[in-house]
């Protein structure tokens, strides 16, 4: 465990063993405390074993520092004392909850059999790439989350890509570039709404433009809408199936509760196919690569996420929102030269450290005690990208040590520093 989190956790186990924060205590009935730092050494935790034993913080892989909604837990205890945990099936009460909130969220009403469940939407990346033949294509605007790169290589389909345009201080997708890298063979379009790791949530003009481009091109359409709850802006998501009956027809989109309720651990999200035909190929693919059955934890997680937690979701965003305008503050004011814009949803900040100059801006941020991602995995120079669904403290900490870190090489100026 790193120095900041030993004294953080000492300080935290001498108040209470339960380990939170003296201000933590003053939590009231009824309200959630995001503060509460937890201890999230030795639980197997991929964000945090990447760098055990050394003093970084962990602001990379896309979970929370937080706990689940306590009718998740209470959900998940009820279930483990029953005891039994044979192979699971989605019930239609799962089903049922799935199909109201789609529609009463989105107005999207969907038909039970269309829903496919999943233990994971990167299962999905890998089975949707399977559904192009070997000598057809597919295609996703860059940056990308990294498995849409990597569901077409492991599946020897070729990948073509095009930028997002960078336009007016927000980014939004290059028609132009995007038709003229299209060919015959492109048969397969990953769209990531919202997106990680830009963070816009794209408007009904900019959706319908580029699904008319897929249209016309005969080209299917995945949609990976992962983050749709997690809207920090006053936008709405609009579901890419939505625009028309001909765009329904022609979508996969990809759902699950793991980014918002912070359930990724518990592997369940799930497809919703409208077209038969389609949904018929990809079942049969995914019965070749993925287990055939979900995560029975999962299932149960989801239903009570779904049903129960949206006081709790409300909290959160608000505090998301608060994070993310101390982030973009920092970022823009006392990190110069990097820059950020602002993020409509997600928790993700992406970063431009181009101007910093430094060779490689992730090892670079390790070294002063921040672990981020690297814009090269997701196909882009000079960028990195914060995960800041943590602890207040622990982002101000992290956020700091970036400080020391770009005043120190101003100061050394050993790699000088691009205007
Ligand atoms: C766009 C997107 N899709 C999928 C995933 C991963 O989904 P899962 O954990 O269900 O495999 C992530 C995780 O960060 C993501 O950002």
């Amino acid at each position: 465990m790193g120095d900041y989190f030993r004294a953080l956790f000492f300080r935290a186990s001498v108040i209470n063993s339960s380990l939170y924060f003296k201000d933590s205590l003053l939590m009231k009935k009824n309200t959630i405390d995001f503060d509460i730092i937890y201890n999230r050494q030795g639980t197997g935790s991929l964000k945090y074993d990447k760098y055990k034993g050394r003093d970084i913080i962990p602001m990379w892989v896309a979970d929370m520092d937080f706990q689940a909604p306590e009718a998740v837990r209470n959900a998940l205890r009820k279930r483990i004392d029953h005891g039994i945990f044979g192979y699971s099936v989605a019930t239609d009460e799962i089903n049922a909850v799935v199909s109201k909130r789609l529609r009463s969220f989105y107005g999207w009403h969907i038909e039970k059999d269309w829903i496919v469940w999943l233990p994971g939407l990167v299962e999905a990346l890998n089975i949707i790439s399977r559904l192009v033949r070997a000598d057809e294509q597919i295609i996703t605007f860059v940056p990308a989350y990294p498995p849409f790169i990597d569901g077409p290589r492991y599946a020897d389909r070729k990948l073509i890509t095009a930028p997002l345009l960078f336009d007016n201080g927000r980014y939004t997708f290059d028609l132009e570039k995007f038709e003229k890298a299209i060919t015959p063979k492109t048969k397969l379009f990953i769209l990531c709404n919202p997106h990680n790791p830009v963070g816009r949530v794209y408007d009904a003009d900019e959706l319908r433009a580029v699904a008319d481009i897929c249209l016309k091109n005969n080209i299917l359409v995945c949609s990976d809408e992962i983050h749709c709850e997690l809207i920090l802006s006053d936008k709405k998501h609009i579901p890419f199936a939505t625009l028309s009956k001909r765009t329904e027809d022609n979508s996969i989109t990809l759902l699950s509760p793991a980014k918002t309720f912070n359930l990724a651990g518990l592997n369940c999200g799930f497809a919703v196919i409208p077209n038969a035909e389609i949904r018929k190929r990809f079942v049969r693919v995914k019965v070749g690569i993925a287990p055939p059955s979900v995560n029975a934890l999962g299932f149960v997680a989801c239903q009570a996420a779904y049903s129960d937690c949206e006081e709790w979701k409300k909290s959160l965003l608000e505090y998301l929102k608060e994070n993310k305008r101390i982030v973009y503050d920092f970022v823009n004011n006392k990190l110069s030269p990097l820059s950020m814009i602002d993020v409509e949803a997600t928790y993700l900040a992406w970063i431009d450290v181009r101007k910093l100059n430094v060779p490689d801006p992730v090892k670079f941020f390790e070294q002063a005690g921040v672990g981020l991602s690297d814009g090269r995995e997701f196909r882009v120079d000079g960028f990195v990208r914060l995960n800041f669904g943590c602890p207040r403290k622990i982002l101000l900490e992290a956020l700091e040590r970036m400080k020391q870190a770009v005043m120190q090489k101003k100061t050394d100026n050993q790699f000088p520093i691009t205007k």
